[in-house]
């Protein structure tokens, strides 16, 4: 039987309010993303995921939906949606949409039904508690951590609290209400109706909430206020979430055979195989938090061959995966994992080649395909995302002056990957010709496409042969991953190996020159090179090596 199209695809993320803005008004659009498509197909990208554009009054830049069905008007209509539905269709590129319905906007009509009395029809639509004890109904810390740190608010019509994991207004959804379930399945069908070729689903372990809502005896941490905890496995991977999610698959996904990708938040290699074996109906595959993550600041060759052989495993066993190092969420994968300051180019194209080499679906996030970079601003003013501001007034409030908490977070602050798209050297760096909603990173004038394009040292260039490779050599989709230890262990060296063909990767995960001594069992084989990111000096593979500081090479045996 042939792959199903998504094991093959090469899915692109845009963030649309940093991609490229259209009329000026500083926040990018669905018509700038569509004069982008060519470059996304250039790239040899195959499926694009939007993170959410629906109507919402942008208090976590759109996963606050206030209506599931329409377009933010400050990125376009529907009307615009469907002609770019048509266009990326025309140029045999997939969309799909990210559902956010582990919460909604306290915008959303069914929220301002349902706050408006205990026996609203939609009251049970969301979490509703009375208080204990005078106060909150349990001792759960929201992640967001705004006002108090509770998970819980008050509100006022109805003398009852509301839970929210993330922004207070951001009322989590109760799935164990029949009839928002079936609302949630009529508008998914409805986006399918459209068109949209499969969905990415926000926090999807997160929409089953510990049964009694009991207080959590995990200790506060260092950022936790008021005695209000943050405890992810209160609502995380719950026991029920796998017949929600069947559910969905049986009414939605699997009838009528979109894609779909979850977001794992505490999925890892050892329970994420009852989420995407295909016995199971549930997804076609997730993305997990055990190689980037928003916190990780590094990652070594020894976290790289441990992680990704433990994964490997899942997709051995009839499961599938994503590839990826950053999106919307973390900070620059260069910075945080290569060496932005000495090896831009090289440690972004050999992180790139990680990627797309290793089992799964590689998802590349906006502007990786030209190595950009962290920023950091000086003022707390000059940031948007919410954890980066509901942290840094716990650090105030604990002591921390603005500089040091400043320094602490903008190394993960979410707004490192949420700067807008550096297309060139002009003003906003050609993002727009406004005032760009979030402050521009000043590296645009080193980093931008159009320079990247000019260099010898293109990381766009490399993107586009890695992905190429993808469609000529079946391994890459379909081998056996294998990992070989080298004396030198900064050096990671694995074999893809399928029916057809053996791959061999090798990669030099540090700053500094290494050798490499092949294994014996590699040693007398013949290996072609079809990839590197080291034109100059790259040798042929034999005995002893030498590599580049972040070379990285692509062989197939010949
Ligand atoms: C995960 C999304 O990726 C993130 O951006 C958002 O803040 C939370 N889910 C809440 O929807
Ligand atoms: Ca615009």
């Amino acid at each position: 039987m042939s792959n199903p199209w998504w094991k093959n695809a090469v899915v692109y993320e845009i963030y649309c309010k940093s991609f490229a803005d259209s009329n000026g008004d500083g926040i990018g659009d669905l018509k700038g993303v569509m004069e982008k498509l060519p470059m996304l197909k250039e790239l040899g990208v195959t499926c694009i995921w939007f993170t959410p554009i629906y109507t919402s009054p942008q208090v976590d830049n759109g996963y606050d939906v206030a209506d599931y069905r329409n377009i933010d008007p400050a990125y376009g209509t529907l009307e615009d949606f469907q002609n770019l539905l048509q266009m990326a269709h025309s140029m045999d590129m997939k969309v799909i949409m990210d559902v956010v319905v582990n919460h909604s906007s306290d915008e959303h009509v069914w929220f301002q039904e349902s706050r408006k009395s205990k026996d609203n029809p939609y009251r049970n639509y969301y979490i509703w508690k009375p208080a204990k004890d005078g106060k909150e109904p349990n001792n759960w810390g929201s992640y967001f951590r705004e006002e108090n740190g509770s998970a819980w608010k008050y509100d006022e019509a109805t003398g009852e609290y509301y839970f929210h994991q993330y922004a207070i207004k951001m009322p989590d959804l109760n799935w164990d209400c029949k009839e928002l379930r079936e609302e949630i399945y009529d508008m998914l069908n409805w986006w399918i109706d459209l068109g949209v070729d499969g969905f990415r689903l926000d926090v999807f372990t997160r929409f089953q909430k510990t049964p009694g809502f009991p207080d959590t005896t995990k200790k506060a941490g260092p950022l936790d206020r008021n005695g209000f905890v943050v405890d992810h496995d209160m609502c995380t991977n719950v026991e029920g979430i796998h017949e929600i999610i069947h559910e969905l698959n049986r009414n939605v996904f699997g009838k009528r055979g979109v894609m779909t990708v979850g977001e794992g938040s505490g999925v890892t290699y050892e329970n994420a195989l009852p989420y995407v074996h295909p016995d199971r109906e549930e997804l076609n595959m997730v993305y997990h938090f055990q190689l980037a993550a928003r916190v990780r600041t590094s990652l070594s060759a020894d976290q790289f061959r441990d992680i990704q052989s433990k994964w490997a495993q899942v997709i051995a066993n009839g499961g599938w995966a994503v590839q990826y190092l950053s999106n919307h969420d973390s900070a620059r994968q260069v910075s945080c994992y290569g060496d932005a300051t000495n090896y831009r180019e090289e440690s972004a194209m050999l992180l790139a080649t990680l990627m797309h080499t290793t089992p799964g679906t590689p998802f590349v996030y906006q502007g990786e395909e030209i190595g950009m970079t962290n920023v950091k601003f000086d003022s707390i003013e000059d940031y948007n995302c919410c954890y980066t501001k509901g942290d840094y007034y716990s650090m105030i409030q604990k002591g921390a002056t603005p500089e040091e908490a400043i320094s602490t977070l903008a190394p993960r602050s979410r707004d490192n990957a949420r700067t807008p798209y550096q297309w060139n050297g002009s003003e906003h760096a050609g993002f727009t010709t406004g005032k760009p909603w979030l402050k521009v990173n000043p590296a645009y004038e080193e980093i931008n496409l159009e320079k990247d394009l000019q260099s010898e040292k293109s990381i766009f260039r490399y993107y586009q042969k890695l992905i190429a490779m993808r469609k000529e050599h079946p391994a890459i989709t379909e081998g056996d991953l294998k990992f070989y230890l080298c004396e030198d262990r900064d050096i990671v060296l694995y074999t893809r190996t399928c029916e057809k063909e053996t791959l061999l990767v090798v990669a030099n995960m540090s700053s500094k020159p290494a050798t490499l001594t092949l294994p014996e069992e590699l040693r007398g084989e013949k290996f072609k090179r079809i990839l590197t990111n080291c034109a100059k000096n790259a040798p042929a593979l034999d005995g002893r090596t030498q590599l580049q500081p972040w070379e990285s090479e692509v062989y197939v045996k010949a």
